[in-house]
């Protein structure tokens, strides 16, 4: 047997023993990519800093310096304002058809406070006090979506903290570059979460091509080790990955959201923006269905319709509908049939990969 082909530039540069990056909210689950050889970046868009705070001390207990932390910073939300006051600015006949779309659909009221609205994506006051957590604490890695403040790359490059772009497109890409990234992760169509328009296919190896010396990696639509094997054949020096952790033993998901999960295929999630106002890619739910109709009002933009959504979801998610919720869920959705812990999901993907590299030149 000759070189482990999994043993890549980005196994040295994060000391790991397999090129695989978990994006994930669930510290646990951070905590088990971990201890499987993987590298566990958790995502801290949706939480208040003294939860950014706890979350890095207790993860760093559990992994020592070798984790990362996401963040989404938009570059154009409102410098200041609260929820409430932002909510002020939303037009009646928005509304009102937010409400109709609750009542059509029975949708219970939130039981407690709306998480969901602390997003440092509504105010750049709070995006910029979750980053100054994030640099507080040196956070070893630090990776943004949607771009991120001049100041952000400054900083951490003067604290040795390595930065990481999600980038959609090839020219967000060389931006990205251009300011200093550290890493880029070529995250395509088939993705969960916030997306763009090219599919991982194409888009990974057009950013390899003009990215020079900086890394790449692949994101979207990877859940099996062939697509693993297949990334590092397009050029990138390993994974990021985020649905196929949903469904995992020790993932926080709800129970009745992991087993629509596992019941979906790649055409059971849709691209839409009636969610934040920035399009990304969720599993299907009436919520969408009803903004994208001929009757309903624009879909405003970011952050103004994340604050109407907030209430629907929040809402069913309380209430545990499953046919109200929904979860951002990537077209590589229909390859996972059964829950398996986080480290059989690891052994799988590599073991797969190798299994697939190797053949090729036997
Ligand atoms: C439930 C979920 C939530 C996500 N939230 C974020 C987020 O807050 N910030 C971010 O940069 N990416 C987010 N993403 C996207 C992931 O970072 C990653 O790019 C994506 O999951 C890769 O595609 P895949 O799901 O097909 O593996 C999310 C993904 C999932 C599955």
């Amino acid at each position: 047997m000759g070189q482990d082909p999994l043993s890549t530039r980005l196994c040295r540069a994060l000391q790991i023993d397999v090129p695989i990056i978990c994006f994930t909210h669930c510290r646990e689950v951070a905590a088990a990519a971990h201890r499987a050889g993987a590298f566990p970046v958790l995502g801290e868009a949706l939480r208040n800093m003294e939860e950014i705070e706890r979350d890095i001390r207790w993860l760093r207990e559990r992994v020592g310096n070798q984790f990362g932390v996401d963040l989404v910073l938009p570059a154009r939300a409102p410098r200041q304002g609260s929820v409430k006051e932002l909510a002020q600015e939303i037009p009646a006949t928005h509304r009102n058809f937010a409400s109709q779309v609750e009542k059509k659909f029975n949708v219970p009221a939130p039981v407690g406070n709306v998480d969901l609205h602390q997003w440092g994506g509504n105010n750049q006051k709070v995006a910029r006090d979750q980053i100054q957590i994030l640099l507080e604490e040196r956070v070893p890695l630090i990776a943004t979506g949607l771009g991120a403040p001049e100041f952000l790359f400054d900083e951490a490059r003067a604290r040795g903290i390595k930065l990481v772009a999600l980038v959609g497109s090839t020219r967000q890409a060389i931006r990205q570059i251009d300011r200093g990234a550290d890493m880029v992760v070529a995250q395509g169509y088939d993705a969960a979460g916030h997306t763009g328009g090219v599919g991982t296919f194409s888009l990974v190896p057009e950013i390899v091509k003009c990215a020079g010396d900086v890394p790449v990696v692949a994101a979207g639509g990877i859940t099996t080790g062939r697509h693993l094997a297949a990334a590092l054949c397009l050029g990138a020096v390993g994974v990021w990955t985020g649905t196929v952790w949903l469904t995992s033993k020790e993932s926080d998901v709800d129970p009745i959201m992991k087993k629509r999960i596992l019941a979906s295929a790649g055409e059971d999630t849709t691209r839409t923006n009636t969610i934040s106002g920035k399009t990304m890619r969720v599993l299907r739910f009436p919520w969408a269905d009803e903004w994208e109709q001929p009757e309903a009002p624009p879909v405003l933009k970011s952050p103004y319709q994340m604050i109407l959504t907030s209430k629907y979801l929040q809402g069913a998610n309380d209430a545990r509908r499953a046919d109200l919720m929904t979860e951002a869920v990537g077209q590589g959705v229909g390859f996972l049939k059964e829950s398996f812990s986080v480290g059989e999901i690891v052994d799988e993907l590599a073991g797969q990969a190798r299994q697939t590299l190797h053949s090729l030149v036997e």
